[in-house]
């Protein structure tokens, strides 16, 4: 187990563990956070023992409540404050880390705790949480990847319209509109996603990344070029 600042990194195995951990102000995300995920995130994608990562957050109440408003308030704007942000690729690395990434959602799950969720594979919800996008109450839009990854997920009508109301959603309407994979009892929360940890740590790791690449790279495709990238990595995946 590594203790940063604010983060805890664990490995179990073929396992990574990532919490999020300033759980007195709900694990809000602030440029310390972002540049530890990004250590993080570099060291996992160099350690070949790795097969899947859970990324959650500590405490009880919130997985995480968006961007740290005291940075924003420091800063010169909340442009400025949001720039800084930008200085690394931090949702660049999540999408393209091989190994896929589990989030693990309890409580408040808003702004980039949204986003950062939306920039992990699987999504696994537990019953009590609550999802929403505050920024248009700040006088700015999403902009931790959420305008482009969101309605990738949920499609255009849904994203938009949880932006531009700013409308807090249950987990159960989170699953409504597949924003998560499934949605748990609160104590079940961390078996549940162990249990699919374990069942993807099980499979041959170039399979699994050659899996996400696919789906992931995809997207951004025309159906006829992602159908040609599927081949490849499936004569790559042959061929090893
Ligand atoms: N940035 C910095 N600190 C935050 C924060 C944020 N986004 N959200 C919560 N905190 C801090 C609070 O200041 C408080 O700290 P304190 O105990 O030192 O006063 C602590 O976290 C607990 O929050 P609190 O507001 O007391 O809890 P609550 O149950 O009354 O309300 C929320 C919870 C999430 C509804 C409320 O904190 C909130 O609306 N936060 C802002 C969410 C937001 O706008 N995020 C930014 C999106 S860009």
């Amino acid at each position: 187990m590594r203790y940063f600042s604010t983060l805890i990194f664990e490995k179990a195995g073929k396992i990574a563990y990532i919490t999020l951990n300033r759980p007195n102000v709900l694990n809000t995300y602030n440029i310390e956070m972002r540049d530890e995920l990004y250590q993080v995130l570099g060291a996992i994608m160099e350690d070949d023992e790795l097969r899947v990562v859970v990324l959650k957050g500590a405490g009880e109440r919130a997985f995480c409540a968006g961007a740290d408003l005291s940075e924003f308030l420091t800063a010169p704007s909340p442009t400025i404050a949001r720039q800084v942000r930008w200085g690394r690729d931090l949702w660049g690395l999540f999408l393209s880390c091989p190994c896929p990434i589990i989030a693990a959602l309890h409580g408040y799950v808003l702004g980039d705790g949204i986003e950062m969720a939306l920039c992990c594979d699987i999504r696994i919800a537990s019953d009590e949480a609550l999802f929403g996008l505050p920024e248009l109450g700040l006088g700015i839009i999403p902009a931790a990847g959420g305008t482009q990854t969101m309605p990738r997920v949920v499609g255009p009508a849904k994203a938009l319209e949880m932006m531009c109301t700013g409308n807090r959603i249950s987990a159960k309407e989170a699953y409504a509109i597949g924003l998560v994979n499934r949605v748990v009892p609160s104590a079940d929360l961390n078996p549940t996603v162990n249990k699919i940890a374990n069942q993807i740590s099980c499979y041959d790791p170039e399979v699994i990344s050659n899996i996400k690449q696919a789906i992931i790279r995809g997207l951004d495709l025309a159906i006829t070029d992602g159908l040609k990238l599927e081949r490849m990595l499936a004569q790559k995946s042959v061929f090893i």
